[in-house]
């Protein structure tokens, strides 16, 4: 058998890579002290090992992938660093370049090795891969550890921490344009013009409704995650001397959706109004908006 790899923490994503590794016969391993239930119910289903601990897993896993909140990522990079972990750490999370520079140093300070990741698409099943990328140092040997699993893990060669620039320019797109949308279907119910303006999608831009929807329904079950990756994704533009207050607004929209995180993901019709509330003292009540 190969040799285990960890998982912090086993959420939607990592659960879901932990059981494309199980299914080639790597032992993975994971650590239930101060996780919720549904964690360790994800785990379980995943085929999980529980060893309790991080400094149980420190120990027996050479390799540890963080799969965790994007806000989580560098608490958790510390946490695995203070268990004594001195193998190669994998941050495959929605965070900027110098939030992954941050990760690297927290845990090369105790002794491991850094490689950066991204995961782009959902979580992988049977016949339905999700894409990994790595890059830097040890990259080639880690993308190694996904050979024929539901994981495509690939490297790419633009530097140390490529792989989170690439999903924060994947994403910015992804993330930051359904924000636009939830904002402007808002600016047209606040102003009393929805209906008219989806007179004008039907005519014009036929998949924006479905679109603006289909945004409602996904900002209601993860925008409050988003919030955290639409700032480090502000972060990565600013870095490189673009703009960077697309996505600082994109945070904002996602943090003013109330949460519905228990909508099922086969729900066919949004169960939200597509718009977030409008933050008090910015403009007029929308009529019928949500509340909170
Ligand atoms: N899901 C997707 O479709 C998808 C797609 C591409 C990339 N990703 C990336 O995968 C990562 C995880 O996403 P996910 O969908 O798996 O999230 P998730 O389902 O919300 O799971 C997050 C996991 O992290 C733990 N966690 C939550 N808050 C934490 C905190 N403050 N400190 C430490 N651990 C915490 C949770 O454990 P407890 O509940 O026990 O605290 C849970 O097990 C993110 O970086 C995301 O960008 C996800």
């Amino acid at each position: 058998m190969a040799l285990a790899v960890g998982v912090v923490h086993p959420g939607a994503m990592g659960a879901a890579v932990g059981a494309a590794l199980r299914a080639v016969g790597t032992e993975v391993c994971w650590a239930s002290e101060g996780r919720s239930p549904a964690t360790v119910d994800r785990a379980a289903a995943a085929g999980l090992t529980d060893v309790r601990t991080l400094s149980a897993l420190a120990r027996r896993c050479p390799l540890v992938l963080s799969i965790c909140p994007p806000h989580a990522a560098l608490a958790v990079a510390g946490q695995v660093a203070g268990a004594g972990f001195a193998g190669c750490f994998v941050d495959a999370n929605a965070v900027s370049p110098a939030t992954a520079r941050s990760v690297a140093a927290a845990v090369e300070a105790a002794g491991a090795r850094y490689v950066d990741g991204s995961l782009i698409g959902p979580p992988p099943a049977p016949g339905r891969p999700v894409h990994l990328w790595l890059s830097g140092r040890g990259a080639d040997e880690v993308a190694a550890r996904f050979a024929r699993t539901d994981v495509r893990a690939r490297v790419v060669q633009a530097g140390d921490t490529a792989a989170s620039s690439l999903k924060a320019a994947f994403a910015a797109w992804t993330k930051g344009s359904a924000a636009l949308l939830l904002a402007v279907r808002a600016l047209a119910r606040a102003s009393g013009v929805e209906q008219e303006l989806l007179l004008e999608w039907a005519d014009l831009s036929p998949a924006l409704t479905g679109d603006s929807d289909r945004a409602a329904l996904q900002a209601a079950r993860k925008g409050w995650r988003w919030v955290g990756e639409m700032h480090e994704i502000a972060a990565t533009f600013a870095a490189v001397g673009i703009p960077p207050g697309f996505h600082e607004a994109a945070a904002e929209v996602y943090g003013a959706v109330a949460p519905e995180p228990h909508v099922p993901p086969e729900h066919p019709v949004p169960p939200v109004p597509p718009v977030p509330p409008v933050p008090p003292g910015r403009a007029a009540p929308a009529t019928g908006a949500r509340a909170g």
